[in-house]
């Protein structure tokens, strides 16, 4: 399945109330939204058109967060869903992962694009080939390092995976208070080793699997009735074991894939 087409059921399975996105560029995944929703890119250029509940805003993620209020353009709604795909380096996908969590629901659901990188060469950080992912792999053993409270889904889509994250905990300021120390381990110059089960997919989500899965409904529910994190989270990943097997924290030094 291809990533728009996951996507676009998503958005059915969520229905959010309102939708967040870093990287617009032509518009493609900005357009599948319904509801209230705001695109953050610095040099957008829009081929599809965009419904009239969606706003582009022209600034860097980090310029958008960095604002007093960065909901007013949502109408103060928190997104109940966002898609993280701006700048392909690892650094930056985390700080837009903290910024979204913070302005975010328990009981949203934050994906990652580009995942899964075919190569070596498309994974590198000097981007060298059209299709380029960059080092945003790097998320997952990342949070399966640093945040192992969050439950992580990986995708098998085309062309290069998705990341959902669930789970979340706006309160937790964990990522960015070890930012400089994840950077230091993190941060390494091309040509870098890309490990083999990334490469592989080992393990990664049959979408129709992830879609099919009682999670969505009971993530509607639990925002519905307002039910607590602490409640919502042990009954959330009871559903994620049944419907999708043994979900690990980001495997044996977070470099594992996560799923069944
Ligand atoms: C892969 S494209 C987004 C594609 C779009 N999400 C889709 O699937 O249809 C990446 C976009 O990220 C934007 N970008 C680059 N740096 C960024 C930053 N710091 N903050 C937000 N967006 C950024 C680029 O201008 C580019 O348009």
């Amino acid at each position: 399945m291809r990533y728009l087409d996951f996507l676009a059921a998503l958005h059915e399975r969520v229905r959010p109330r309102a939708y967040l996105e870093t990287g617009v560029r032509h518009g493609d995944s900005l357009a599948l939204a319904r509801c209230p929703a705001v695109g953050i890119d610095p040099l957008p250029s829009l081929r599809v058109e965009l419904p009239a509940s969606a706003k582009v805003i022209r600034e860097t993620s980090d310029e958008y967060f960095g604002r007093e209020r960065p909901l007013r353009p949502l109408g103060g709604r928190r997104p109940d869903l966002a898609f993280i795909d701006g700048m392909h380096l690892f650094e930056f996908a985390l700080r837009d992962f903290a910024a979204v969590e913070r302005w975010s629901h328990w009981t949203s659901t934050i994906v990652f694009d580009d995942m899964l990188p075919r190569d070596v060469t498309e994974a590198a950080r000097d981007r060298r080939t059209r299709a380029w992912t960059g080092d945003v792999y790097k998320l997952l053993g990342i949070l399966g390092r640093h945040r192992p409270d969050v439950l992580c889904l990986r995708v098998d889509t085309r062309p290069t995976g998705l990341l959902l994250v669930l789970a979340l905990d706006p309160r937790s300021s964990r990522l960015m208070n070890r930012y400089d120390e994840i950077l230091e381990r993190d941060l390494v110059a091309d040509p870098q080793p890309v490990p083999a089960a990334i490469l592989q997919r080992r393990g990664a989500l049959e979408p129709e699997r992830v879609l099919e899965s009682g999670i969505w409904p009971y993530l509607r529910e639990v925002r519905e009735t307002d039910t607590s994190r602490d409640e919502g989270v042990p009954e959330l990943r009871r559903i994620a074991r049944r419907d999708l097997g043994r979900i690990r924290p980001g495997g044996r030094r977070g470099l594992l894939p996560v799923g069944a």
